[in-house]
């Protein structure tokens, strides 16, 4: 029994790896695309019938896998194949075995259907004829064959934002690669809305890697379909560099333009969580901006081991507050004592120092003052 339930672990995992390959996979060659690689040709060759066969490929080894179950059981001896064929076992492991080929058999249908006529009746094909609408004598293989010639120029944009999906930007065209689907607008009739910013942040390690925008693409083409890209922030200014479609933001949502806007938004997120610092001297303007009131004071609250070896201790600074939120949250980002910074390291690992006194702090000692003015009657007794 426990042979089977370390099998169904093994086999549950590796279906996984076929649905979400890990990295390192992608990076071996282990994905269907590469494996099915004789069969599909080069992608820059034929772009679109590249991906229709490889979303087929795709379609079936998924539709494959609880077939592969079974036979995997029955190959190691933990199901009997003759006895289930043609024995008195119990009939429920027959209808099971039927059913996992229900899959596969309704797939291989459905190719079929779509590889008549040349494949024209392939959804990839279908969503391109609507770009033939009002000229009669244009099919889709024309709109493929035009998509195809751009991406073969080396001015397209490729991101693969997972091992699964990506975004092409050509000339004229944005598309969105998925393990089915190939998601198509023409540049000049669509546009592009950025309404999302994903944050994937545990709480010791704040790293930019795991920053995402979504953007909905959305197309005037009649028939068009609108669909959503998700991509990490360091590939927006590639991105944003490329496309010609107007881009708009939500006009409810602060959707930061550059990585420096999402750092601060991140880092006062942060200092908002310290705890607050009263102040009974009222507060000046902030000797950086001369605008702001100051609100900001550094109270040494870390403990005093060092994360790593080269980090010096936080000191504790005397300082009273003399700026404000955004000019000290660009200090930090400016000025790290923790030398060579690395893009993807944690915020939590920076120390920057005191604007007035360079006393060494981090992100845990910095606090927001109130202003408490002392009243007069609990100042004397
Ligand atoms: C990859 O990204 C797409 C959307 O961009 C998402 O639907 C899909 O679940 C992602 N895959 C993985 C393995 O994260
Ligand atoms: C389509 O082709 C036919 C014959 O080749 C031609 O007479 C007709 O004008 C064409 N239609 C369009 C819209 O180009
Ligand atoms: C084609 O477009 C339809 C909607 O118009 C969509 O549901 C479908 O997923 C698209 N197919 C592919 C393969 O992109
Ligand atoms: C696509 O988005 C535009 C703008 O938001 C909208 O007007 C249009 O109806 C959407 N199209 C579809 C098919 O949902
Ligand atoms: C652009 O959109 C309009 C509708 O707004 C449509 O009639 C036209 O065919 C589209 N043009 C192209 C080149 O796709
Ligand atoms: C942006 O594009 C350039 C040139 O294509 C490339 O060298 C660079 O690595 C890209 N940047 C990112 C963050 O992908
Ligand atoms: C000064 O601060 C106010 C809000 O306190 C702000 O609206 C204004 O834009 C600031 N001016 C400058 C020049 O930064
Ligand atoms: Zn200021
Ligand atoms: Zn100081
Ligand atoms: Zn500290």
């Amino acid at each position: 029994m426990s042979n089977l339930f370390a099998f169904t672990t093994f086999y549950g995992l590796f279906a996984a790896c076929v649905f979400y390959p890990p990295k390192e996979f992608v990076s071996m060659g282990f994905t269907i695309s590469e494996l099915a690689s004789l069969w599909l040709g080069q992608e820059l060759d034929s772009f679109i019938q590249y991906h229709i066969k490889r979303s087929i490929v795709t379609l079936m080894v998924h539709s494959l896998l609880p077939f592969g179950y079974v036979v995997g059981l029955a190959m190691r001896g933990h199901i009997d194949a003759v006895q289930i064929l043609f024995g008195s076992e119990n009939p429920i492991w027959l209808t099971l075995c039927i059913c996992t080929l229900i899959g596969p058999m309704y797939t291989l249908y459905k190719i079929l259907t779509w590889s008549k006529n040349n494949w024209s009746k392939h959804p990839i094909a279908k969503n391109l004829s609507i770009y033939c609408a009002g000229d009669e004598n244009r099919t889709w293989t024309d709109i493929a064959s035009n998509i195809n010639r751009e991406f073969m120029s080396i001015s397209k944009l490729q991101i693969a934002t997972n091992t699964t999906t990506k975004v092409v930007v050509t000339d004229n065209w944005i598309m969105q690669v998925s393990p089915y689907k190939l998601d198509i607008a023409y540049q000049a009739n669509s546009s592009l809305v950025g309404y999302k910013v994903d944050i994937y942040q545990s709480t010791t390690t704040f790293n930019i890697g795991t920053v995402y925008a979504k953007y909905r693409v959305c197309t005037r083409q009649p028939g068009g379909r609108n669909f959503t890209i998700r991509l990490n922030f360091n590939d927006m200014e590639n991105f944003t560099g490329k496309i010609l479609m107007p881009i708009t933001t939500e006009p409810s949502l602060a959707f930061p333009k550059t990585m420096k806007e999402l750092w601060m938004d991140e880092i006062k997120q942060v200092i908002a969580d310290n705890p607050v610092y009263i102040s009974h001297e009222e507060l000046e303007k902030c000797a950086v901006c001369i605008n702001a009131t100051s609100n900001i004071k550094l109270i040494k609250r870390c403990p005093d081991i060092p994360i790593r070896d080269d980090m010096p201790l936080c000191k504790i600074c005397n300082c009273p507050p003399r700026s404000c939120i955004d000019c000290l949250v660009k200090w930090f980002i400016a000025k790290s004592v923790t030398g060579e910074v690395d893009q993807d390291e944690s915020f939590f690992q920076r120390k920057s120092s005191c604007p007035q006194c360079r006393s060494t702090f981090c992100l845990l000692d910095i606090s927001y003052v109130k202003y408490e003015p002392v009243e007069p009657s609990a100042s004397k007794s």
